[in-house]
């Protein structure tokens, strides 16, 4: 497997665990622990302890995050000559840079809405970029059973609809978050006591579409994979889309869950990193969906060179 795919994999599954410490570090209420960027307390190591623990933690991580991506970009301009492969790796190298501004940002400004919520979505940006660059690196990709066009065509239409319709669900979430619109509607199913509650208040107003919009990327992740299911699709593209309605209906649950114990730490932490995973088993999905592109060929081992893949990069 070649190095640049390999470190393009564990990117998006670490940049997973830094999402979910992420949401760990604004719902313990750590996010000012430390009062300084880049250092915590004039120190790189400071005393690990209470909110700095979480919140020096998903800085740790982030650095990581960023050596680990960088070596990944380095990796895929020795191995892969496709356009398309190095210009969107160094995209997310630029997106990493803005992503540690805004969150030294949002320390140095006490936590403005505008900023965290920011923070939020540029993470989710970068997690489905790093998504597509994993499975347009894939050595199997082009060479597993074909996906009929019929199924390419739902996966190319349905998969991109519905990851961008849960995309804009999880900036409308940040909001939620960020405006303190929470708990705005206490109860659920209605809100204060109305299906439609009274719209002109903008926190009751932030909850109640997010909660329409939930429902609605619902249906549209269910009705993408009966439309798989219909059209034949191969059993790894059937399985992935299923799981996918496994995790729409748990993401549903947890958000409920958020409301009814009122923000606990784990439902609305656990809450975040569904999303997260939501969107990339989605972008998946819509990449599955992309014309085949054989990945260039390369050696196993890690002495791969560009040499092979000009031929079949194109
Ligand atoms: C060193 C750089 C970084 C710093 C200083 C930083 C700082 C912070 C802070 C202070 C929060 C809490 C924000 C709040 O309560 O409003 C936070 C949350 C978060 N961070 Fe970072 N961060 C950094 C890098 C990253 C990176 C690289 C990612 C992902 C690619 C990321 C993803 C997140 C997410 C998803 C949240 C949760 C946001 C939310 O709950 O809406 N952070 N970060
Ligand atoms: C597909 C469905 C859903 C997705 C993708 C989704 C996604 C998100 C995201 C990404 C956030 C922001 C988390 C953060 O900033 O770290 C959020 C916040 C929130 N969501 Fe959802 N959500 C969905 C459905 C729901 C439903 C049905 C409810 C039920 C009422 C709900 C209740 C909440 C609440 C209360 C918050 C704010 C949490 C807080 O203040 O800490 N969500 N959602």
């Amino acid at each position: 497997m070649p190095l640049h795919h390999r470190g393009f994999v564990v990117s998006v599954v670490w940049t997973l665990g830094l999402l979910f410490l992420g949401s760990v570090v604004h719902a313990t209420e750590s996010s000012l622990a430390c009062p300084d960027w880049p250092t915590c307390f004039g120190s790189y190591l400071p005393e690990m302890e209470g909110g700095v623990f979480w919140e020096h933690l998903h800085r740790l991580v982030a650095g990581g995050l960023i050596l680990l991506f960088g070596v990944a970009t380095w990796q895929s301009f020795r191995l892969d000559d496709r356009r398309w492969v190095r210009r969107a790796a160094v995209a997310g190298m630029a997106f990493l840079a803005v992503q540690a501004t805004l969150g030294g940002l949002t320390v140095i400004y006490l936590l403005p809405d505008a900023v965290s919520t920011s923070h939020l979505s540029l993470a989710f940006i970068f997690l489905a970029l790093a998504t597509v660059l994993t499975v347009g690196t894939s050595p199997r990709r082009g060479r597993r059973e074909a996906i009929p066009e019929r199924a390419r065509g739902s996966l190319r239409v349905w998969g991109t609809v519905a990851a961008v319709l849960v995309f804009a669900q999880s900036v409308i979430g940040a909001l939620v978050r960020h405006t303190d619109a929470g708990m705005a509607c206490p109860d659920i199913p209605t809100c204060i006591g109305e299906w439609v509650p009274p719209l002109s208040n903008s926190l009751i107003a932030t909850h109640f579409v997010h909660r329409v919009t939930g429902v609605l990327a619902t249906l549209v992740v269910i009705g993408l994979a009966a439309a798989l299911l219909r059209s034949g699709a191969p059993r790894r593209v059937a399985r992935l889309a299923l799981g996918a309605v496994g995790v729409v209906l748990a993401q549903m649950t947890l958000g409920i869950l958020s409301v009814t114990t009122a923000l606990a730490v784990i439902p609305v932490s656990l809450h975040t990193l569904g999303a997260a995973l939501l969107l990339t088993m989605l972008t998946v999905l819509a990449t599955w969906g992309w014309p085949d592109e054989p990945a260039p060929e390369t050696s196993a081992d890690s002495t791969d060179t560009l040499e092979p893949a000009t031929a079949a990069a194109g």
